[in-house]
C-alpha cells in the first residue's frame, strides 16, 4: 500500500514532527448543583515538553493516574489543552479551529487501550475499520471503502473474509488488531497507542507489539506508545519518558534510561520490573516505594516525587526540578547525560543489563 500524504509542510531532517511545549491540562473541580463553584483543579498534565521525531518511537511510562492518557487525549485533539503548545510539523495545532483541527487530526491516530470496551459491539468489522472514512469522506470515495478496509484487515494479519464478523467472534489480539486497523484508515504519519499491550495476555502482547513494529517500518509510522510498565516499552522505544504527577521525571534514549537511570522514580520503577533470569534476580537493587501517589489535585510543592523520594531534602520542598541535564554531566559523553527533573540526579544501576 502506498503512503499517500495527508499534506502539511515537510519537515526538514531532524525536524521534530511533533514538538509538545509546557503542556497543561487541568479540569475543573466544581461544588454546587444550580450554581457551579469551581472549587479547585485536578491538574492531569502541568507543563510536559517532549518532541517526537519523524519514525521513532517515544515511549511513555508512568503509574496509574499520573495523566498518561491525558497526553495521549490532547495529542490527538481529543481534548483541549489549558495551555501550553502542540506542535505539528511546526504549526501550533492547540489553537486550531475546529474544522482546521479535523484535517490534521487525520495524520495523527489513536489506538485505544482496551479491545474489550474500545470497539462497538453492533457494528461489523468492516463498519468499525471504515468509521474513519465517515468522519473524513475525502479520505476514500465511498466505492473504493470496502477494499481499503479488506487491504487493512490483511495488513493488521486478519482474514479479509472476516469483514462482515461482530468484534465478540474475535479474541483479545485479534480486537487489537482491529483497533490498530482503524487506526490505519487514514494513513496517518504518527499514532498515539495508549496501553495498547496492557489488557491482553502476556503471550499476545509480544505478538502486537511485533506487528507494530512491522506496520512502522512499512509505513514510516512515528510512534507515542504509552505504558505503565517499563519492560513493556523496552524493546519497542527509541527514547523514553518517565512521567509522575502531571509531570515529566526523566527522558533519554533506551539506553541512557533502563542502563543509566538518574532520577530516583525511574530507578524505583525500574527496580520492580520482572528479571527473568534467576541469577540476575539476585543482584538487583529492590527499591520498594512507600506510600501512594498524592492526588494531582493538590500536587506536593517543590519535587513531586519528594513525598515518595528517600533522598528528599529541604530544596526538594522548596524548589521545582527543572528537566534538565545535571550540571557535572553537561557537555560529556556520559550516558547520565540526559534529561532528570531531580536536585540530586545521579546513576543507580538497579537492573544488570541484558
Ligand atoms: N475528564 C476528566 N475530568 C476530571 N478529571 C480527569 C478527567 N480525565 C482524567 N482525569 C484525572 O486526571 C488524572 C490523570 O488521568 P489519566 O487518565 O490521564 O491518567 P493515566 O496515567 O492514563 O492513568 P491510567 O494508567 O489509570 O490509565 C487522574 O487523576 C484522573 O482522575
Ligand atoms: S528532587 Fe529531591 S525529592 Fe525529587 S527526586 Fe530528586 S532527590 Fe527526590
Ligand atoms: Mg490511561
Amino acid at each position: 500500500m502506498a503512503h499517500d500524504d495527508g499534506g502539511g509542510p515537510a519537515a526538514g531532517p531532524g525536524t521534530p514532527i511533533l514538538e509538545i511545549r509546557d503542556l497543561v491540562k487541568h479540569f475543573p473541580l466544581t461544588r454546587g448543583v444550580l450554581f457551579r463553584k469551581q472549587v479547585g483543579a485536578v491538574k492531569a498534565v502541568d507543563g510536559v515538553s517532549f518532541d517526537l521525531h519523524q519514525g521513532e518511537t517515544l515511549g511513555i511510562v508512568g503509574e496509574s493516574g499520573c495523566g498518561k492518557s491525558t497526553v495521549a487525549r490532547l495529542l490527538v485533539g481529543l481534548e483541549r489543552p489549558t495551555s501550553g503548545q502542540i506542535r505539528y510539523r511546526g504549526e501550533d495545532i492547540s489553537t486550531l479551529s475546529a474544522r482546521a483541527l479535523r484535517a490534521v487530526r487525520r495524520n495523527i491516530q489513536m489506538v485505544f487501550q482496551d479491545p474489550y470496551t474500545s470497539l462497538n459491539p453492533r457494528m461489523t468489522v468492516g463498519d468499525i475499520i471504515g468509521e474513519p472514512y465517515e468522519i473524513h469522506p475525502e479520505a476514500a470515495p465511498k466505492r473504493d471503502r470496502r477494499r481499503k478496509v479488506q487491504e487493512l484487515l490483511e495488513v493488521v494479519g486478519l482474514n479479509p473474509e472476516f469483514i462482515h464478523r461482530y468484534p465478540h467472534q474475535f479474541s483479545g489480539g485479534q480486537r487489537q488488531r482491529i483497533g490498530i486497523a482503524r487506526g490505519l484508515a487514514l494513513r496517518p504519519e504518527i499514532i498515539v497507542a495508549d496501553e495498547p499491550v496492557s489488557a491482553l495476555d502476556v503471550s499476545v502482547q509480544a505478538q502486537v507489539v511485533n506487528l507494530l513494529e512491522e506496520l512502522q517500518r512499512e509505513f514510516a509510522l512515528s510512534y507515542v506508545f504509552i505504558a505503565h510498565d517499563l519492560s513493556v516499552v523496552r524493546h519497542i522505544s527509541d527514547r523514553v519518558a518517565v512521567m509522575y504527577l502531571g509531570r515529566l521525571a526523566e527522558t533519554g534514549t533506551q539506553e541512557q534510561i533502563y542502563d543509566h537511570p538518574t532520577h530516583p522514580y525511574t530507578q524505583a520503577l525500574l527496580s520492580a520490573v520482572p528479571v527473568p533470569d534467576p541469577d540476575a534476580r539476585t543482584h538487583r537493587d529492590r527499591i520498594l516505594l512507600a506510600g501512594d501517589v498524592p492526588s494531582p489535585a493538590n500536587p506536593p510543592s517543590g519535587c513531586r516525587f519528594r513525598t515518595r523520594c528517600w533522598k528528599a531534602r529541604q530544596l526538594c520542598t522548596d524548589v521545582v526540578p527543572p528537566l534538565d541535564v545535571p550540571e557535572e554531566f553537561r557537555g560529556t559523553a556520559s550516558p547520565a547525560g540526559h534529561a532528570s527533573a531531580c536536585h540530586f540526579a545521579e546513576e543507580r544501576h538497579v537492573v544488570p543489563s541484558e
